[in-house]
């Protein structure tokens, strides 16, 4: 029996790792690190904003939140006019489903039902791919109908494929040329980026979390009056 329980400890890994395709990885989440969230919400405005949309943020809501002022905003979001509105894409839905073959899906609450996780780590596991319409895939993804956007940040990636009993297994993918960023400043570029898709789908955090921390200070303080409350009526009964 002990002997049954070991190999199947030994083995549940592999038998995970099988099911999530790729091991997940996790970013560092901080809403609360405003430079993080500006650098995220301008890689966002350069190379997502075209095709996704994030229909429930506001530009005005960013603008409070990241303490941003007019010319600011302006930096991070050359195009925008005026700072109204909500964060609509330039393309009409129509033109996604000609060129994509489906409609881009609005990123406001994507990371809810995917998690951070497996949004930072698809992101980086695009891979060389020349059976793919656009010449790529995703190791997390499989057969994702999304072109590698972030290619020249990050260069190309090739997947070290291995046979297992006659299924090709993806065991890791190696970058194959460099992009303009290293490998860790590409890492921490998507982590900005995945830092700011957190906050958008939750932006009240921000205050739900500062809040929390008034309510912690004012329950000491209530409990050290209380203490002391206690005493002083004590001794009037002894
Ligand atoms: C050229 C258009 C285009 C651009 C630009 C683009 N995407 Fe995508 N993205 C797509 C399409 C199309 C899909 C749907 C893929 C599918 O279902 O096969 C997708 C899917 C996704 C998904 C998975 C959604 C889900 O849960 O199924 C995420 C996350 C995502 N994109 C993030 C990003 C981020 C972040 C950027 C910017 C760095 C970006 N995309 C830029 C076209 C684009």
């Amino acid at each position: 029996m002990k002997h049954l329980i070991f190999v199947l400890l030994v083995s549940l890994p592999g038998l995970v790792a099988a099911e999530l395709t790729a091991p997940l990885q996790s970013p560092d989440l901080d809403v609360f690190d405003t430079e993080s969230l500006r650098r995220g919400a301008k890689l966002y405005g350069e190379r997502c904003i075209g095709c996704h949309s994030l229909k429930h943020m506001r530009y005005k809501r960013i603008q409070k939140d990241l303490k941003l002022s007019d010319e600011d905003l302006k930096t991070l979001f050359p195009w925008l006019d005026k700072p109204t509105g909500t964060m609509t894409t330039a393309m009409p839905p129509d033109d996604a489903e000609k060129w994509f073959g489906l409609p881009t899906p609005d990123l406001s609450e994507r990371i809810r039902a995917r998690g951070a996780d497996w949004v930072y780590t698809f992101l980086r596991s695009f891979y060389q791919d020349d059976g793919r319409p656009f010449g790529v895939n995703n190791w997390v993804f499989n057969d994702v109908g999304m072109p590698h956007v972030l290619w020249d940040l990050q260069g190309t990636q090739k997947a070290v494929v291995k046979d297992e009993k006659g299924t090709p297994v993806i065991k890791k993918l190696e970058l194959v040329s460099p992009g303009s960023l290293t490998k860790k400043e590409f890492d921490l570029a998507v982590n900005d980026l995945v830092n700011f898709l957190n906050y958008v789908a939750e932006p009240a955090q921000i205050k739900r979390k500062k809040i929390g921390k008034y309510v912690l200070f004012y329950l000491i303080v209530l409990a050290f009056i209380m203490y002391r409350l206690k005493k002083v009526y004590w001794k009037e009964i002894h």
